[in-house]
């Protein structure tokens, strides 16, 4: 299994029979609030009857067509209606199957560029620590979490890292942005003094760091890392296969912080989780420098079997239909005070030592046992899931991000079952 202490849980399963709304339903019959909407993908609630019908037609209609020198309109139908919410100036798309490739994709696509462009020199990725990129080579090596990057000693040469923006000394229980740190986007600057910025591609961060623990970005750091790559020639790529699509209470991270990267990575919630899809948005300047040389010539040698898949497509056209009549990809903004007062409340519950929210999405750390990393928050998880709620962990911090469907009284029960775990667990 995945991302699984396999032994641990063939022991002791959890399992997990069917889905409506917000709640699962497990094969011995209980019902449990999903509180990470799947793995942050199930912005819409399950079990939606319009996505089911649409694939179920497209099944029918086009089945499968390649990609490859042939194309099908439902992709472009697709990749139009996603450009139309696309920030501004990012309206060229790119399919891929997940989040992993929409990340390889993006590096490809910056490198490529910056050969069309004349700068071949620039060669080098810069992730960030604490990083999460999905699992591909690529995404593993600008990546930054430890787990995922020492078992595979093989990383891309030529990454580099600056450095993270988590500080509990100075931003713990912030409410909104935390308030120090700008200043650490500043490390770009540590990489060009060592590296050259002519040897520098891209950039990639998420705005909002997910899989690590929801790591918000200090007020004033996104702007300051876009003008920094800006000044030295480098692309930025805004990874937001977890912030996408809603999450934050605006359609992208890029529109809640008002900063505009060169490339978005996306997936999980572009087809509500239901169709694997990922897109890869990028901007005028990229796609043009790449539609050069003689036009019976490949511009990308790059791409999937199932890249643009039309069932996928169709899942992702009426995922986006549900957003529009039910205004979730805003519905976020609405709840966010709501949300944020209400994981805020878990203050002062055992062990938590830091509470972050932003949009509908959270981050509740605890402090670990000496010697079992994790095991804390394992044991809250289990206590939850036993209680009726379903919560994702990551070492010793909590992430929660229910759809975006979910109603008031329903975070109330989410606080509830959390915080009776919190302290059962103590
Ligand atoms: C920011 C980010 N990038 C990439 C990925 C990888 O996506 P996938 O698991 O679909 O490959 C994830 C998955 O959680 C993610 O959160």
């Amino acid at each position: 299994m995945p991302f699984t202490a396999n032994r641990q849980f063939k022991a002791e399963p959890r399992l997990i029979a069917s889905a409506e709304g917000i709640h699962y339903t497990t094969v011995d019959g209980r019902k449990v609030i999903d509180g990470s909407a799947g793995l942050w993908c199930v912005n819409a609630g399950h079990g939606r009857r319009e996505i089911a019908d649409a694939v179920s037609r497209q099944l029918m209609a086009l089945d499968y067509a390649p990609s490859f020198q042939i194309g099908h309109p439902i992709a472009f139908d697709f990749a139009e209606k996603l450009a139309a919410i696309a920030p501004a100036g990012l309206d060229r798309v790119f399919f891929t199957n997940s989040g992993s490739e929409s990340v390889d994709t993006a590096l490809k696509i910056a490198l490529a560029y910056h050969r069309a462009a004349g700068q071949s020199t620039r060669t080098r990725l810069i992730g960030r620590e604490r990083g999460y990129h999905g699992v591909g080579f690529g995404g593993m090596s600008v990546g930054g979490m430890v787990n995922n990057r020492r078992a595979f000693a093989t990383h891309l040469p030529g990454v580099d890292h600056i450095s993270h923006t988590h500080d509990l000394a100075r931003n713990a229980f912030s409410r909104g942005l935390p308030a120090h740190g700008a200043e650490l986007a500043d490390d770009v600057e540590r990489l060009v003094a060592l590296h050259g910025s002519e040897t520098i591609a891209a950039v990639i961060v998420e705005p909002v760091a997910g899989s690590t623990g929801v790591l918000l970005p200090p007020q004033g750091y996104l702007q300051r890392l876009r003008a920094l790559c800006d000044k030295h020639g480098i692309l930025l790529i805004f990874d937001e296969v977890i912030t996408g699509f809603g999450r934050l209470g605006a359609p992208f991270a890029a529109n809640y912080f008002g900063v505009t990267p060169d490339l978005i990575t996306s997936a999980k919630g572009i087809t509500n989780g239901t169709i694997p899809l990922g897109a890869v948005f990028a901007s005028r300047k990229i796609h043009d420098a790449l539609m050069v040389g003689p036009t019976s010539q490949i511009e990308l040698f790059h791409g999937y079997t199932y890249s643009a898949h039309p069932v996928a497509c169709a899942a992702g056209l009426a995922t986006l239909e549900i957003y529009r009549k039910e205004n979730l990809l805003t519905r976020g903004a609405e709840l966010a005070d709501y949300w944020q007062d209400a994981m805020h409340s878990l203050r002062g519950s055992p062990n938590v030592i830091d509470i972050r929210a932003i949009g509908l999405v959270a981050g509740i750390e605890l402090s670990s046992r000496p010697d079992a990393a994790g095991s804390r928050a394992y044991d809250v998880m289990v206590d939850c899931f036993n209680r009726g709620l379903v919560i994702r962990v990551t070492g010793d911090t909590i992430a929660m991000s229910p759809p975006l469907i979910i109603e008031r009284s329903q975070i109330d029960e989410i606080v509830t079952i959390l915080g009776d775990a919190l302290k059962r667990v103590a």
